[in-house]
């Protein structure tokens, strides 16, 4: 039996197609929402291939609120809203801030707006670890005071999070979880659905991926004068599908009826540091691949560490990634292997 209808903004892209899939599979009748601007309809054949079912598909730009509308009013018998629809490359949206700022709080506001009018009840947001800014003392824990991202994407996910906590102070009958993601990279183990980068990417793990693949010549490495084990900076990287599965943590505990606060926030990550070279030494190990790679001067912008308490989610959403460094980097280059040759 279904288990209800949940839309999902932006599901064409890397994480929303991941989380269609674990949705599907535990039951949940999926409507993506997507504008297709950063993503490629054939995700949808994707994802009907791995999950057996294919999700209705609105193309909408969520930013328009008439278009929006239409969309929401279509399906307002949907139980839930999952929100990924958002740019999200941090350079390009110092370029073009008010971009960001447009589509990303519009595609929200918007969105807001339509669970009010249609009473659709529960929101799950996808924030970023880029809230808590450079943080002085690590594991970060949620109860970290979150800081004026560097970025206007980051800062768009820090505004994002404050407009939705009023949202829910005003309308207690609504209930929002965010989920603050730290590095997402692998890819679904059937090798049809993964990242696909607009253009030269900006994250670690496509671009280590399309330099062994030959499309890209060279790896700089932004700085190894860090005070880390081997100088450069630390991340919690988290496997995608290990992410999805959160998803459908978040939303069971939505639907529970259990939560405390009708506004809640998690982090999703590893617990584990991991170096910069770590990457590389381990996709070079896993892959027999080489990364022809050069350090460079740091990047504008980047700390020297970020990794998670993952405590949160296990004690309340009851999920803990579960998937290895060399899992993540093995699907991430099965991936790139399979999507160059389609
Ligand atoms: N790096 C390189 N070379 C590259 C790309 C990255 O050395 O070509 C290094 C960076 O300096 C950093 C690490 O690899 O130390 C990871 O960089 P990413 O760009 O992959 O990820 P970030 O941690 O900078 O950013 C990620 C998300 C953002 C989010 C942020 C939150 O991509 O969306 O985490 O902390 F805002």
């Amino acid at each position: 039996m279904s288990r209800g209808k949940v839309i999902i903004t932006g599901g064409c892209g890397y994480i929303g197609s991941h989380t269609s899939v674990e949705l599907i599979k535990n039951k949940f009748d999926v409507v993506i929402f997507d504008d297709l601007s950063n993503s490629k309809e054939f995700i949808m054949d994707r994802i009907y291939q791995i999950a057996g079912v294919k999700p209705a598909f609105e193309k909408v730009d969520l930013s328009n609120p008439i278009e929006a509308d239409r969309a929401y009013y279509k399906h307002s018998d949907a139980h839930s809203i999952i929100n990924f629809a958002a740019f999200k490359a941090v350079g390009e949206s110092v370029e073009k801030p008010i971009l960001y700022y447009k589509n990303n709080l519009y595609t929200l506001i918007n969105s807001i707006e339509a669970q009010k009018k249609y009473g659709i009840k529960n929101f799950i947001f996808s924030s970023s670890a880029t809230v808590y800014g450079n943080p002085n003392r690590l594991p970060i824990t949620e109860s970290f005071q979150t800081k004026r991202a560097f970025s206007p994407y980051g800062n768009s996910k820090k505004i994002a999070e404050e407009i939705l906590e009023d949202f829910s102070k005003a309308y207690p009958e609504f209930k929002t979880i965010s989920l603050r993601y730290f590095n997402p990279i692998g890819a679904h183990e059937s090798g049809l659905i993964g990242e696909l980068p607009n253009g030269i990417p900006n994250n670690l793990l496509p671009y280590v991926t399309q330099c062994a693949a030959g499309v890209l010549k060279e790896l700089q490495v932004f700085g190894n004068d860090y005070n880390t084990k081997d100088g450069t900076p630390i991340r919690d990287y988290v496997h995608v599908v290990d992410l999805a599965k959160a998803h459908v943590k978040a939303l069971e505990r939505l639907l529970s009826g259990n939560m405390k606060e009708n506004y809640d926030v998690y982090n999703l990550g590893t617990g584990k540091g991991v170096t910069v070279m770590d990457i590389i030494n381990t996709f070079e190990k896993v892959t027999k691949e080489k990364i022809n790679y050069r350090i460079t001067k740091r990047r504008a912008g980047d700390v020297q560490a970020l990794f998670a308490s993952a405590e949160k989610a296990k004690n309340n959403l009851g999920w803990e990634a579960t998937l290895s460094l060399e899992n993540m980097i093995e699907t991430s280059w099965n991936w790139e292997k399979t999507f160059r040759d389609m």
